[in-house]
């Protein structure tokens, strides 16, 4: 059993929102403009899980908020993993508590981490988490990188971290990870401004200007990877909005409070239950992933469409 859309699309990846809660507030995510939802139960996320896999699911992202806040994280990371035919488990963190779980996540089987570090500089990195945690940060960093593979997310924000592009570059030069520069797009509550917005264009510029790239991994859906000669690591880009991706779309998500979400820019959501069995769970994600949107339409459909902020849908 396979979950296609109404566009031929095939869903075998799932995205799922441990936690609305996040020990940062970046100001590309978070939201005090709403009353965070209460989180779903662990046993029913794991149910759902499981479900997920028996059509055909194989990979499973854990995102937030913060999935490590999560005061049962080891234990669903490795509920996961054990499902019959999950065989990519992944996670997408901040690091501030990395270093703390980052051996019972291998033990669990965790097989890849995605950590978000958008400045070098701790006084701007404060600026933009409003926690000053960048030695944290970089220490996990450190402890993962050589026992994982790891992909350093950089949501790119003009006057704020675009002068840094060539500094995050460096990275990649003796350490073997990828360095993926983000556009920053519109979530309700996040502080978006046109004038921030750094294009995939402008940000390759930037880079080419001084190294000479060949582009790479071109199977990856969502990003374009180049590599830089005598350069350990790759860098990235993912342009979600200037070079969107829409038509490779094979993720599903659970948001923070539970509710089954076919698009992360679209505000269509299905509310699943515990009392629900399995054929009914079925029945209803074959109707709403058939209801699933072509494309994300650009920044004008983003803007106030009332889809949730970005820290209950977990990216
Ligand atoms: P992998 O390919 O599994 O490594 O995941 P990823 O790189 O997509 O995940 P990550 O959580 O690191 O997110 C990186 C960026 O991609 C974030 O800005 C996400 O919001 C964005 N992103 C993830 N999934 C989608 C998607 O389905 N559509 C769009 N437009 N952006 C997405
Ligand atoms: N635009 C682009 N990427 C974002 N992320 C969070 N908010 C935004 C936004 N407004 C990214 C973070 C995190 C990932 C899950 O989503 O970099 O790593
Ligand atoms: Fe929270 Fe910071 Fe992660 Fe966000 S990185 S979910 S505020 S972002």
């Amino acid at each position: 059993m396979s979950l296609f859309d109404s566009f031929g699309r095939l869903h075998n990846y799932l995205r799922l929102s441990l936690t609305s809660r996040c020990n940062f507030k970046c100001v590309y995510c978070y939201t005090d403009d709403d009353k965070p939802p209460p989180a779903v139960a662990e046993d029913f996320l794991c149910r759902l899980v499981t479900i997920f896999a028996s059509q055909g699911v194989t990979k499973v992202r854990l995102t937030g908020g913060e999935p490590l806040v999560h005061p049962k994280i080891l234990q669903i990371a490795k509920n996961i993993k054990n499902t019959q035919g999950i065989n990519h488990l992944a996670i997408t963190t901040n690091g501030l508590l990395l270093h703390r779980y980052l051996s019972g996540l291998i033990d669990a089987g965790l097989d890849s981490i995605n950590l978000s570090l958008d400045s070098l500089v701790p006084a701007k990195f404060a600026f933009i988490a409003k926690v000053d945690a960048f030695d944290k940060v970089w220490r996990s960093l450190k402890l993962s990188y050589e026992k994982l593979p790891i992909k350093l997310n950089c949501v790119v924000m003009r006057n704020m971290n675009d002068d840094e592009i060539l500094d995050f570059v460096e990275l990649a030069r003796d350490m073997k990870i990828s360095i993926r520069f983000i556009e920053f797009v519109p979530y309700t509550g996040n502080q978006w401004e046109d004038k921030r917005f750094v294009s995939h264009q402008e940000i390759m510029d930037k880079i080419t200007k001084k190294y000479s790239v060949t582009r790479v991994n071109l199977e990856d859906p969502i990003a374009k990877y180049y590599q830089i000669e005598g350069f350990q690591g790759t860098i990235g880009v993912i342009g979600s909005i200037t070079e969107p991706f829409c038509d490779k779309c094979n993720r599903l998500r659970i948001t923070a409070d539970g509710k089954f979400k076919v698009c992360l820019n679209s505000p269509r959501e299905l509310e699943l239950d515990n009392g629900m069995d399995d054929d009914m769970i079925l029945k209803a994600i074959r109707e709403e992933l058939w209801k699933k949107p072509k494309e994300h339409g650009g920044v004008e459909k983003m803007i106030g469409n009332g889809n949730k902020p970005m820290i209950y849908i977990g990216g």
